[in-house]
């Protein structure tokens, strides 16, 4: 089951970089580019970095620091439609921003 989680308030996201949030240990990297805010799985799929909060923007791509991979902003995907990073949606209320992820259930 999804649902959404409170990450920051719009006021703590800076244009054109990224942030770094744990979500129920589900590591998202949120950004704010041309006034819409995205959020992306922070792992680069590459070597497993989490390091995609640190990438730089570019056409409404986030480009992974590590060897540049290149993720669209919007659904996360690489050039030519391939599969990338996991993209969530994205809410805002009241100034404050929260991301939907799959809640962990544990059925013991
Ligand atoms: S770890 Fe992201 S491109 Fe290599």
């Amino acid at each position: 089951m999804s649902e959404f989680f409170r990450v920051c308030k719009v006021s703590d996201l800076r244009a054109g970089e990224g942030k770094r949030f744990l979500i129920d240990d589900v590591e998202v990297a949120v950004f704010l580019v041309d006034g819409k805010i995205f959020a992306l799985g922070n792992v680069c799929p590459h070597q497993k970095a989490a390091r995609i909060y640190e990438g730089f923007i570019e056409d409404r791509k986030v480009v992974c620091p590590l060897h540049g991979w290149t993720f669209n902003l919007s659904d996360g995907r690489q050039e030519g439609n391939r599969r990338g990073l996991e993209s969530y949606e994205v809410k805002v209320e009241n100034n404050e921003v929260y991301v939907k992820v799959l809640k962990k259930e544990l059925n013991w």
